[in-house]
């Protein structure tokens, strides 16, 4: 089977399309398992924060239950930031995974912000509500050199992302 591991900002569609795509697998007859690091962190993962010790230790976590489900015959699509560029290309290797790159420009996110967890990353310092390390703000992203599919959920609508994903998933399900 086949697990996408999607890599982009928080903001970017990676739950969105997660969640749009596993209905029309499911529709499809496909058995689809949603790996999304927001849930994980309130259960498997709840003992992490978002050190990059942290985040590897998260995203291999959730790649180990990933690989559980694909020998199971289903589709995973893992809906995590997912920062790192080592860390990728390690999972990346596996012949069974393809990397997604939800690409959306900050500034587009800044204004987006549904979680409003882009205003509390820039609040000052002295403020207590402040997020402290929040990925692209105060706290690395490195752009995948490497990604099998590149999606502008700034510039293309959610329909538009949603058709690519599910038409680039059912060219790689091998022996679909
Ligand atoms: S990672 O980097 O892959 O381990 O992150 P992930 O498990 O996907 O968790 C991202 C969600 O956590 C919330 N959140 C933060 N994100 C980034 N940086 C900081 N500091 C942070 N604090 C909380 C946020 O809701 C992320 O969800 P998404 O769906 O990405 O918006
Ligand atoms: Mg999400």
């Amino acid at each position: 089977m086949i697990l996408i591991q999607f890599t982009g900002l928080s903001g970017s569609g990676k739950t969105t399309l997660a969640q749009n795509v596993g209905h029309l697998l499911t529709r499809r007859g496909f058995s689809v398992e949603i790996i999304d690091g927001d849930v994980y962190r309130k259960t498997l993962c709840k003992d992490l924060g978002f050190s990059k010790e942290d985040r590897c230790e998260n995203v291999k976590r959730l790649f180990n239950v990933g690989q559980d489900f694909v020998r199971l015959k289903t589709i995973v699509l893992m809906s995590v930031i997912n920062p790192y560029e080592d860390l990728r290309n390690e999972i990346g290797q596996h012949e069974f995974v393809k990397t997604v790159f939800l690409n959306c420009s900050i500034d587009n996110l800044i204004k987006r912000d549904p979680k409003g967890l882009y205003k509390k990353a820039l609040l000052p310092d002295s403020d207590s509500n402040k997020i402290n390390n929040f990925t692209g703000i105060s706290d690395v992203f490195e752009i995948p050199l490497k990604a099998d599919l590149i999606l502008k959920t700034d510039l293309e609508s959610v329909s538009v992302s949603t058709d690519k994903l599910y038409s680039f998933i059912m060219e790689n399900i091998p022996d679909a």
